[in-house]
């Protein structure tokens, strides 16, 4: 029986909405990466009393990844990997969040959670190591892949995208590189919905429709009727970043619907939710 959650990488993003929804129905406490740094193994104790561990910290800059490698695998594959052995040990839960850069980009289609992983960069192939740890150490895991984050509580795309039309600036985003954008909140729910059936393995949770970022921030300049600032589609071939970026990471969410019945929104609707939510 889960009562008191535990949310490791409070302050970040994706933990803001986990705890908002979450809050409503469990005894929930966000550990802030001052509080409880997952790569001091030492700190674990702090989660005794918790009876499900939510890891949503992670080194997540992909350009900085590169250049720091040994960072990238200490906080994503071997704390992941220390979290998981703890949490066997203690009988708890653990919830892992994952991205779609474990895979490649150059298939022709939605991935799903079988299809082989083989990432393009050290933050995927820190990720993917992450996934294999925790699934050794233990099979009380729910591990979820996610993509494009939005949502309330930190800064993000749509925010700043938003606050550069109305300040009339012209925006550059790449139109050849294409992805799930994702509400927070629809992770979060998903996640409740995965952790109240017993599920555990590997899921998809992405909001529905594959897009790029050119393209989503048209639709929500349309959307928005906003007449000032300019969208300019380039080539991710014109952008130049540290690290490879995979083209093509669509997941498909067709294990996670199997299981729950549910169906995942589209991107286009849930947009409308968050962007209403902050007006
Ligand atoms: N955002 C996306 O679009 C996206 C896409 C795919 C997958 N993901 C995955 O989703 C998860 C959540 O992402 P997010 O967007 O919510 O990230 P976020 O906003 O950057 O939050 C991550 C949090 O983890 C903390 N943290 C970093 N290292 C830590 C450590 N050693 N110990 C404890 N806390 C630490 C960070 O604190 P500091 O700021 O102090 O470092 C930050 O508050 C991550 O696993 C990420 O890989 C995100």
């Amino acid at each position: 029986m889960i009562n008191k959650i535990a949310i490791l990488g409070g302050g970040g993003l994706l933990a803001y909405s986990i705890e908002k929804v979450f809050e409503k129905k469990y005894d929930v406490f966000p550990f802030s990466h001052y509080e409880l740094d997952i790569t001091d193994r030492d700190s674990f104790y702090m989660l005794d009393d918790y009876d499900a561990v939510i890891n949503t910290a992670a080194f997540k800059d992909v350009d900085k990844c590169e250049s720091e490698q040994d960072k990238a695998f200490k906080v994503n594959a071997d704390a992941p990997g220390e979290l998981a052995g703890y949490c066997k040990r203690k009988d708890k839960l653990l919830v892992h969040i994952s991205t779609d850069y474990v895979f490649d980009g150059n298939k022709d289609g939605k991935y799903g959670e079988d299809e082989e992983t083989n990432p393009v960069n050290i933050y995927g192939e820190s990720k993917i190591e992450g996934e294999k740890r925790i699934i050794s150490e233990t099979d009380k895991s729910i591990i979820i892949r996610v993509a494009w984050l939005f949502g309330k509580g930190k800064l993000n795309f749509v925010d700043q995208l938003i606050r550069e039309l109305l300040n009339d600036k012209t925006i550059r985003l790449v139109s050849d590189k294409w992805g799930n954008p994702t509400y927070t909140d629809t992770v979060s729910r998903a996640l409740m919905k995965l952790m109240e059936i017993g599920g555990t393995g590997i899921y998809h949770v992405v909001n529905e429709g594959c897009t790029t970022r050119y393209d989503m921030a048209v639709y929500i300049k349309k959307m928005l009727d906003i007449k000032s600032g300019k969208i300019v589609p380039v080539s991710k071939e014109n952008v130049k970043y540290h690290a490879v970026r995979p083209i093509y990471t669509c997941l498909s969410t067709k294990k996670y619907t199997e299981v729950t019945g549910e169906k995942l929104k589209d991107w286009r609707e849930v947009i409308k939710d968050y962007i209403n939510g902050i007006l």
